[in-house]
C-alpha cells in the first residue's frame, strides 16, 4: 500500500512541474496574467510565439509520458498504471508548485496515453489536430481528442481499467475547459495563432 502511494505521489510531482510558467518566466512574462491565463502551450504560443509554445507542449507531453514509462519500468501494469497517468495529469492541473492551481491537462494526458497505449494515442492525435485546424480553436480540438480517445478505447475493446482511465482523463479535460466552453458558446474564444499583447 505504501509503495502504491509513493508511486502515485511521484507521478503527481512529475505532472506538477509547470513548464509553461517556467519557460514564460525565462522571457520575463507571468503567463497567468496573459491571454487565457492558462499555463499551457496554447497560451504560451499566444504570448511568446511558436518556439516557446512548442517547447512547453513537448515538456508537458513528456512529463506525462515519462511518468508512465518509469512506472512500467518498475513493473507497474494495469489499474495502478492508469492511476499513474491520472496522478500525473492531476499534478499538472493542480500543481503543488502553484498552490494547487495549474493547467488544463491536454498535453500531459496525451503524453500518458501515448505511452500507455501508443496506437490509441496515435489514432487520437489526427482527429484532435483536424478539429483544431478547421475550427482554429485549440480547446475544441482538445475536447474532441478526449472524446475520441474514450470512444476508441471502447471500440477497440481495451481492458476496463484502461477505458476507465481514458474516461477520467477525458472528464478532467471537459472540467478544466469549462471557461473555454462558455467562451465557445459566446463566440469569444481566442483562435489558434491569435497573439496577445503582453502587459508592460
Ligand atoms: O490545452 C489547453 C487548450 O485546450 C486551451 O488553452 O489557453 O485557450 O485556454 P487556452
Amino acid at each position: 500500500a505504501w509503495s502504491t502511494i509513493l508511486v502515485l505521489c511521484i507521478a503527481y510531482l512529475f505532472g506538477s512541474v509547470p513548464a509553461g510558467v517556467l519557460v514564460a518566466r525565462a522571457y520575463g512574462v507571468d503567463i497567468r496574467r496573459v491571454g487565457s491565463g492558462n499555463i499551457g502551450a496554447t497560451n504560451v504560443l499566444r504570448a511568446l510565439g511558436w518556439g516557446p509554445g512548442v517547447v512547453v507542449a513537448l515538456f508537458d507531453v513528456l512529463k506525462g509520458g515519462i511518468a508512465v514509462v518509469i512506472a512500467r519500468a518498475v513493473g507497474i501494469e494495469g489499474p495502478l498504471l492508469g492511476g499513474v497517468a491520472v496522478a500525473a495529469v492531476v499534478g499538472h492541473n493542480y500543481s503543488v508548485f502553484l498552490r494547487f492551481s495549474g493547467g488544463k491537462g491536454v498535453a500531459t494526458s496525451f503524453g500518458t496515453l501515448l505511452f500507455l497505449d501508443p496506437a490509441l494515442g496515435l489514432y487520437t492525435i489526427p482527429i484532435g489536430l483536424v478539429v483544431m485546424a478547421l475550427t482554429r480553436y485549440v480547446s475544441a480540438g482538445s475536447m474532441t481528442g478526449g472524446v475520441t480517445a474514450l470512444v476508441l478505447s471502447l471500440a477497440l475493446g481495451r481492458p476496463v481499467w484502461e477505458v476507465f482511465t481514458v474516461g477520467l482523463l477525458a472528464a478532467l479535460i471537459f472540467w478544466t475547459h469549462r471557461e473555454n466552453l462558455k467562451r465557445l458558446q459566446a463566440g469569444t474564444e481566442r483562435r489558434l495563432g491569435e497573439r496577445v499583447a503582453l502587459p508592460s
